[in-house]
């Protein structure tokens, strides 16, 4: 026998070699790739029946509190004794574990699972604060890297059984909720931060319509910075007269106890009640402007948890017991599969 002849080593493990093609690295690659993509759809799938209402924060432009509301809604569900978790997407301006108080912190990673961190009352989060070397240094992410960035951190947070979880993004109808909405199955609905003004209101009129094209429904608007309480004591039962927005006095009286309120409104107000009726959603009720807000975020200590009995965290209560409602009532107008 002439020729060269191959040397097979005995303890070789190939008895194949000879009917199928050596897998290239590339083809190795792209196995893996597919392998990962399936094993993220699995969690996705898995998460979707773990996670009891999934609630998407919208707002159509930034500044109307809407990661103060997101936050809100979260420590007022907690409080209640439900178990919630709090996503926030925000990669551009992520500001919820500050709000919560949560520094800078390593998450823990286990099984390729990572694990949030947690805030007030057993809340649970998950922010792209928590990726950023420094999170006070803008990140500026191409599209693709950020949208797989997204789609990873769904697939791959290790959240456990949450009766809801409350999902904040940049301002806008940009991609994020956009990938959310095609990535994370069973969303219940979109929950619409505005404040009174026209402009906010013709914004949160886009977010409207951006439920529309997603098919993902709106649970309701909220007005946030809806009037400021003005609270006062004097003699009980003298006539008060406070100079309101645009010079026009408010009158009023106080009480047996000398105490006193008067509500100003300080963007307006029930332009988001009205708005809601005008586009046939839902209204789930205003917030008061509390410079105490503006503080909690600031500081760590969310408003809810630094004075559980104020007007604000009451006001968030009642806005909670609304979306319950909602939920409940899209729950009953879904088809049953059985
Ligand atoms: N109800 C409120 N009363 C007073 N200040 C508020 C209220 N809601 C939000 N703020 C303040 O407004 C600013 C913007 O709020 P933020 O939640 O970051 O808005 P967004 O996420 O819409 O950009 C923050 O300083 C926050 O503390
Ligand atoms: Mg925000």
């Amino acid at each position: 026998m002439s020729g060269p002849i191959s040397h097979h080593q005995p303890d070789e493990e190939s008895p194949n070699d000879a009917v199928e093609a050596p897998v290239t690295e590339d083809q190795k690659a792209q196995m893996e790739q597919a392998y990962a993509q399936m094993r993220r759809k699995l969690r996705m799938t898995r998460l979707a029946e773990d996670i009891g209402h999934k609630i998407m924060v919208l707002s159509g432009k930034g500044g109307v509190g809407k990661s103060t509301v997101a936050t809100g809604l979260a420590l007022s569900l907690a409080r209640q004794g439900k178990k919630v978790g709090i996503l926030d997407i925000d990669i551009t301006g992520p500001n919820i574990p500050k709000m919560l108080g949560i520094g800078q912190i390593d998450l823990h990673v286990e099984d390729s699972q990572i694990h949030p961190a947690e805030g007030p009352h057993g809340v649970k989060v998950i922010s792209m604060a928590f990726l950023l070397e420094d999170p006070d240094k803008p990140v500026i992410w191409r599209g693709p890297i950020k949208l797989g960035a997204i789609q990873q951190f769904i697939g791959d947070v290790a959240w456990g059984k949450l009766d809801a979880l409350i999902i904040d993004f940049p301002p806008g109808t940009s991609d994020e909720p956009l990938t959310v909405a095609q990535s994370l199955p069973n969303i219940d609905g979109m929950v619409i931060v505005t404040t009174p003004q026209e402009v906010a209101l013709l914004d949160s009129r886009k977010s409207i319509n951006f439920s529309k094209t997603v098919k993902i429904p709106v649970l309701g608007v909220i007005e946030n910075m809806s009037g400021y309480t003005l609270r006062g004591m004097t003699k009980p039962n003298s006539e008060i007269s406070v100079m309101g927005p645009r010079g026009v006095p408010i009158e009023t009286t106080s009480d047996e106890n000398g105490n006193w309120s008067v509500s100003l409104e300080v963007f307006k107000k029930g332009g988001g009640e009205a708005s809601a009726l005008e586009m046939g959603v839902p209204f789930l009720g205003s917030l008061p402007f509390d410079p105490g807000v503006v503080r909690g975020g600031d500081d760590g200590v969310h408003r809810i948890v630094a004075d559980p009995e104020s007007d604000v965290a009451l006001a968030f209560d009642r806005v909670v017991q609304n979306l319950m409602a909602e939920l409940d009532n899209s729950k009953d107008s879904a088809p049953t599969i059985l």
